[in-house]
């Protein structure tokens, strides 16, 4: 196996950086866009539910993305991209959610999207359901409670497979699928603030999502031949706080809380383990004859989020809660922590990579990592993001540890490689990017780009492939 030996990244790996259609594009009414979860939430995910919308959010023009996406390719392009993560916004395609017939506007919209990427030969990855879903489906039929919700998912990606099969070969059906247990309105279109969020109801709605992504895969496997489809979960891994084995399995049952999802989606059957969790909370899968035979279409590769790590504790007064995007874990007293309270931990990633290719042996591609920082435009008009860079150097000599310890990786996309709206907090001052934007939390600013330091840095390191990490 040629890249156990490589000291370097492997010549066809994709590097390149990840974007969602709800957090760039904006022009959230235009071209016959329906509203979706997205759009209707003034302070991010921990905010109210306001539908329909009163007044502008961010999201509404985030950073203009759908009309200036040539420039921000050749941006991407200038800096060697070989890869870019969107999605595609549901509701440009199927504005209510449950039409027979896609909207051609926002069909023609991802059409000219993949021939400016083309141009450039950067390879699209796509994913089906970034926090999205159309808020007529989540109003008509309660999101992804309702199983009629599985065949509106799945027309609108035979739709969308049909019409890229020539351009799109990479594939992502739910981004972050478990956290859904957290985050039940925008990953599952459930509204926790009309309706009381059980495991019951969660769990049934997973069932829903497990189903739809595995004839998703089908699907596109059939549609585009020679196509990949990978799952999406939020890597978090966490360390037990002590040694004391009640800490341990702490970890244990927590961890298997997450890899639930990928176990489903890789394996193709409910683990072991879930049948007693079941159980022991009076949880029933109502599940269709024909489901156990869709779940086994698994997918090709797993991709994964890593922002972090956490602790775990069976020790109830030792849970002191560090802030993570969707969920919370108990601080880690080695690690330091980003000005949002994120424990910095690039250590994690390497474990992380290695945890997930021992139990698989499937190709990993790591679809986001990057620093949330509040960026400063200095006098003379740059911005000198050191620390981004450090954040983005350690995490890729990680990985490439990774790769010496075997693990076979696909790609890196480092998140928000143009400045975007945060998901959690709906903000515009917790920036990503190697490319600032001018646009600003009060909704003012002239959304000109300017390159930051790590523009150049992350040139390099794709250009040399990652000689200059150090
Ligand atoms: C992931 C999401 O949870 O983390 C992205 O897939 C999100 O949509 C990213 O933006 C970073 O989180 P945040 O809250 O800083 O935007």
């Amino acid at each position: 196996m040629s890249h156990i030996s490589n000291q370097t990244f492997p010549k066809n790996f994709l590097w390149g950086g990840a974007l969602a259609a709800n957090q760039v594009e904006g022009a959230y009414r235009e071209d016959g866009k329906g509203l979706s979860v997205a759009d209707v939430l003034p302070d991010g995910i921990w905010g109210p539910i306001v539908y329909p919308p009163q007044g502008e959010y961010l999201k509404h023009n985030a950073v203009d993305f759908y009309h200036r996406y040539k420039g921000d390719i050749a941006l991407l392009a200038e800096m060697g991209f070989k890869c870019l993560r969107t999605s595609i916004a549901w509701t440009r395609i199927f504005p209510k959610g449950d039409e027979e017939q896609p909207n051609e506007a926002g069909l023609q919209y991802y059409d000219n999207l993949f021939n400016e990427l083309a141009k450039y030969g950067i390879e699209p990855l796509i994913t089906l359901s970034h926090y999205e879903m159309p808020m007529h489906l989540v109003e008509q039929y309660g999101g992804w409670t309702n199983r009629k919700v599985i065949s509106f998912f799945e027309n609108f990606a035979r739709t969308v497979f049909t019409r890229y099969k020539d351009k799109v070969k990479y594939w992502l059906t739910f981004n972050e699928i478990n956290m859904i247990l957290h985050a039940p309105f925008i990953a599952g279109g459930i509204r926790p603030d009309q309706i009381n969020v059980t495991d019951q109801i969660l769990y049934q709605a997973i069932h829903h999502q497990f189903v739809a992504s595995a004839s998703a895969v089908k699907m596109c496997h059939e549609i585009i031949p020679g196509s990949q489809v990978g799952c999406m979960i939020a890597g978090l891994p966490l360390y037990p706080l002590s040694p004391n084995p009640n800490d341990v399995l702490e970890v244990m049952k927590l961890e298997r809380k997450n890899l639930f999802f990928s176990d489903v989606q890789v394996r193709g059957y409910y683990p072991s383990y879930i049948k007693r969790f079941f159980e022991e909370n009076d949880i029933v899968i109502k599940m269709e004859d024909e489901d156990k035979e869709i779940l086994k279409n698994t997918v090709d590769f797993i991709s994964f989020s890593y922002y972090m790590s956490g602790c775990a504790t069976a020790n109830e007064e030792l849970n002191i809660q560090s802030k993570a995007n969707i969920l919370s874990t108990v601080k880690n007293p080695t690690l330091p922590s980003s000005e949002w309270g994120w424990q910095i931990d690039p250590k994690g990633l390497r474990y992380t990579l290695n945890i997930f290719y021992d139990r698989y042996q499937k190709p990993l591609f790591i679809t986001e990592n990057g620093l949330g920082a509040n960026d400063i435009v200095n006098e003379k008009g740059e911005i000198i993001d050191e620390y981004r860079i450090s954040y983005l150097n350690d995490h890729l000599n990680e990985v490439r540890e990774a790769i010496k310890d075997g693990v076979e990786v696909m790609g890196y996309t480092s998140w928000g490689c143009i400045d975007l709206v945060s998901q959690s907090s709906g903000e515009l001052g917790k920036r990503y990017g190697f490319i600032y934007v001018d646009r600003h939390d009060n909704l003012t600013g002239s959304f000109e780009r300017i390159k930051k330091k790590s523009f150049n840095w992350y040139k390099e390191v794709i250009s040399s492939r990652g000689q200059n990490i150090k």
